[in-house]
């Protein structure tokens, strides 16, 4: 495919604009004396004072004047949107450096869990990019959960923590593994409180960090200070869309556009300036638990416990139980978010396989082949997904362009992964080239179909199987 510069150009205008406006008005934001730059006369529709005040609500981009917010730091990376900075953290929450050591040596503490064993960084290493690489976890006495360690970098920008989202802030998040029998096992928050208040060193952490006694929600506190320091950017794809053209190759430039064109990936994962995780933040059912469950019977049978259920309770049938493939369901009980998981950040992919809810893709190839057919048919299946018709070069090309997404910090880790993965490029269990292409199956959709002799719109598709009878 040949590389359009005017749209690429576009593209890049697209991120660095806004950004360059925003990165200015959250500075103004720092210091009240500089006004915020006005908008440039030939960008109508350019945000005014975008950012100055943006208000605080979760998963809200649209800054709601005269509102007091977060400190935004000086030196976020190009990547980090200061927007999505200042969204995200509520003004008062900004870490401090004394809660930031606390949360990060409770983070790496195995004394958090029943047998001392496990901490939070068994399961999210930040040497290998806040993941386990286990298809599914594993907790205290070798006990598995039923799913797959997304990664702790960027968490502090989610609207909602979990692959479906049942906790809405980290604080609430980080208590819920130390207490879940299969996690850190801890029976309460006042056996953990207790354990913690007899370490000399941490009840005089507490003391000095917050002014009082080991309690549970200050180790909730301490710790989602922490991940707040957690921001990941500047990527060679950031490098790139800030107008570094040779920060990403012809290879990478291709992905891209197919990212954005056949591959219709930003339906879900769009980036742009100001939400620059490419992630919508929504839950879709893209099929990958279609093939082992039967999504119906599944629900019929989960909807009582789900009715019943508290947020622990909850957290247990996600982990712990064969409802776990219901996903959102399981929070919202609504039938159409049944087999629905959060777009998750697209950010670092190279350095935290394997992917998906349920740790069930090896490599970015197998990602790629499942999309590429359209994912797996099942009721619930998100409008978005079609098969893609996408060729092998194709492929290559998109899985290289994600290898992009690798901030600085694991590049040496990213570039290992990414020569990993390419190694396993001939095993491909999800690989379906006939499906893909519209010449087996039928998935009702509309999709593309490569095969030059149907020339007749209406016969792709669910339509095409009226083929024999019109003829
Ligand atoms: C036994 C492994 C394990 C341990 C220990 C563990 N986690 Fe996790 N973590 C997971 C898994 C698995 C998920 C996804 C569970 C789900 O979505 O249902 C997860 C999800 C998360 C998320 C949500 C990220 C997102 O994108 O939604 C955050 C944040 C997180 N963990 C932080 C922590 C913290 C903090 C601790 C320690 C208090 C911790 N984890 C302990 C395995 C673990
Ligand atoms: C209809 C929305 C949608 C579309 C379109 C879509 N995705 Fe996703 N993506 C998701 C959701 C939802 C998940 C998590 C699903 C799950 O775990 O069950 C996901 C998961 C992923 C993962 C695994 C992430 C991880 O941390 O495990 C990758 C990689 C990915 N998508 C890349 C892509 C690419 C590349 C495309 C285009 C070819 C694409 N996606 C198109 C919604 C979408």
């Amino acid at each position: 495919m040949r590389i359009r510069t005017k749209e690429l150009l576009q593209d890049a205008l697209k991120w660095a604009l806004p950004l360059a406006l925003l990165t200015s008005a959250a500075c103004a934001g720092r210091d009240p004396a500089s006004p915020p730059p006005p908008p440039p006369p030939d960008q109508p529709n350019a945000p005014t004072a975008v950012s100055t005040t943006p208000s605080t609500g979760v998963g809200d981009v649209n800054p709601a004047p005269n509102h007091p917010t977060a400190k935004v730091p000086s030196d976020l990376p190009i990547g980090v949107s200061p927007v999505l900075y200042a969204i995200s953290v509520a003004p008062g929450q900004e870490p401090t450096p004394e809660q930031v050591k606390l949360g990060d040596k409770l983070f790496d503490d195995v004394r958090l869990s029943a047998d001392n064993t496990v901490a939070c960084k068994t399961c999210h290493d930040p040497a290998r990019g806040f993941v386990d690489h286990e298809v599914t976890s594993i907790g205290i006495g070798k006990k598995h959960g039923q799913r797959n360690a997304p990664t702790v970098l960027n968490a502090m920008f989610n609207a909602t923590q979990f692959w479906d989202g049942r906790a809405a802030t980290l604080e609430d998040q980080a208590k819920l593994p130390i207490l879940n029998p299969v996690e850190m096992g801890m029976k309460s928050g006042d056996e953990v409180v207790a354990k913690l208040a007899a370490i000399p060193e941490y009840r005089k952490a507490f003391l000095d960090v917050y002014g009082r006694e080991v309690n549970y929600e200050d180790v909730g506190r301490a710790i989602a200070a922490f991940e707040r320091t957690q921001f990941s950017g500047n990527a060679p794809f950031d490098r790139f869309i800030m107008g570094d053209d040779k920060a990403i190759d012809a290879q990478a430039k291709r992905g891209w556009a197919l990212f954005n064109g056949k591959g219709r990936c930003n339906e879900c994962h769009a980036g742009n300036a100001v939400n620059p995780l490419f992630s919508d933040q929504k839950f879709h059912n893209i099929g990958v638990a279609a093939k082992t469950s039967n999504f119906a019977d599944l629900a019929r049978e989960a909807q009582g416990a789900v009715d019943r259920g508290n947020q622990e309770e909850i957290d247990r049938l996600a982990l712990e139980s064969k409802f776990t493939n219901l996903g959102r369901f399981l929070v919202s009980k609504r039938h159409n978010d049944i087999g629905a998981f959060k777009t998750p950040t697209l950010r670092n992919i190279a350095v935290t396989a394997p992917y998906m809810h349920d740790g069930s893709f090896a490599t970015l190839y197998d990602v790629i082949d499942h999309y590429n057919k359209g994912g797996i048919v099942n009721p619930y299946l998100d409008g978005g997904m079609q098969r893609l018709g996408l060729t092998e070069p194709e492929i290559d090309d998109l899985v290289h362009f994600l290898g992009t997404l690798t901030s600085e910090r694991y590049d040496a880790y990213g570039k290992t992964e990414m020569a990993r993965m390419n190694g396993k490029k001939g095993q491909r269990p999800e690989r379906d080239t006939l499906v893909a292409t519209g010449k087996k199956g039928d998935t009702g959709d509309v999709g593309p179909t490569p095969d030059a002799k149907i020339k007749d719109p209406s016969s792709d598709g669910v339509y095409g199987v009226f083929d024999a009878a019109k003829k």
